[in-house]
């Protein structure tokens, strides 16, 4: 039991995470991709389950399996994962949670290509043009299922000239308008894969709560705290 309280305490709520990371496809044989494994989205998935929330996991290219009593939406692309997180979170008056832990592709080929793409005998090599594909998040939270969607995003970011973690992150939660964002600095290398993950979870009003480096369940768990916050705050 988490620290004696209700372990059930998700009960009644309608919840759909996101994880894994999309693929799009350049031909019948090539994608563009990145290293996202799943991981984190599946403990958040996990996580909710335990709790007693009913959950909805949209999975993009992972190898994982299922986690017990939630049900799982395979997608490869940026496009698929979006139908399938707005048709999700859209169903049943509006889901109470929204949770990107997915790395979407951010870009797409401009073209589909039907057959595979040769190579030319003089050594040169095909550019691709390539356009944007949408933001999830930013659609759920700026279109929300439900007056009370707690919408939740992701970002793992760098300090550099331009500003600290934190402050790449407060200005990517204010462009996103979602209610909080799980920021992870990677200053150190971005790590995927990792079992261990530490975080900041940064919320709307400017609050920050740091949670220590431990399993990606710990991390699940304190973001489900701060969402719970959320809907206890709302509660007439
Ligand atoms: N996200 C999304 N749809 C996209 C891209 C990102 O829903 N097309 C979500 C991710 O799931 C994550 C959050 O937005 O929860 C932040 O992702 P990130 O890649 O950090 O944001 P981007 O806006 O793509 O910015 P960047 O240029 O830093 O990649
Ligand atoms: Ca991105």
């Amino acid at each position: 039991a988490r620290r004696g309280e209700d372990v059930r305490d998700l009960r009644g709520r309608r919840v759909v995470v996101s994880a894994g990371g999309t693929r799009e496809p350049l031909d019948p044989v090539r994608f563009l991709g990145n290293r996202s494994s799943g991981l984190q989205g599946y403990a958040l998935a996990r996580a909710a389950a335990v709790r007693g929330a009913e959950v909805v996991l949209v999975a993009a290219n992972t190898e994982l399996a299922d986690p017990a009593g939630v049900r799982v939406v395979r997608v490869a692309t940026t496009g698929e994962l979006r139908a399938a997180v707005l048709d999700a979170a859209r169903g049943g008056g509006g889901a109470d949670a929204v949770v990107m832990a997915a790395a979407p592709a951010d870009f797409r080929p401009a073209s589909q290509v039907a057959t595979k793409i040769k190579k030319a005998d003089d050594g040169s090599a095909p550019s691709l043009a390539l356009v944007q594909n949408p933001d999830v998040l930013a659609e759920v939270a700026a279109d929300r299922p439900a007056p009370g969607t707690v919408v939740v995003g992701f970002a793992a970011e760098t300090g550099d000239a331009a500003g600290s973690v934190l402050d790449h992150a407060r200005a990517k939660l204010a462009r996103k308008g979602c209610d909080l964002l799980v920021v992870n600095d990677v200053s150190g290398g971005a790590v995927f894969g990792e079992p261990d993950n530490e975080a900041v979870l940064l919320g709307a009003d400017g609050s920050t709560t740091a949670v220590a480096r431990g399993s990606k369940a710990l991390l699940a768990h304190a973001v489900w705290d701060r969402v719970r916050a959320h809907w206890d705050a709302a509660a007439p």
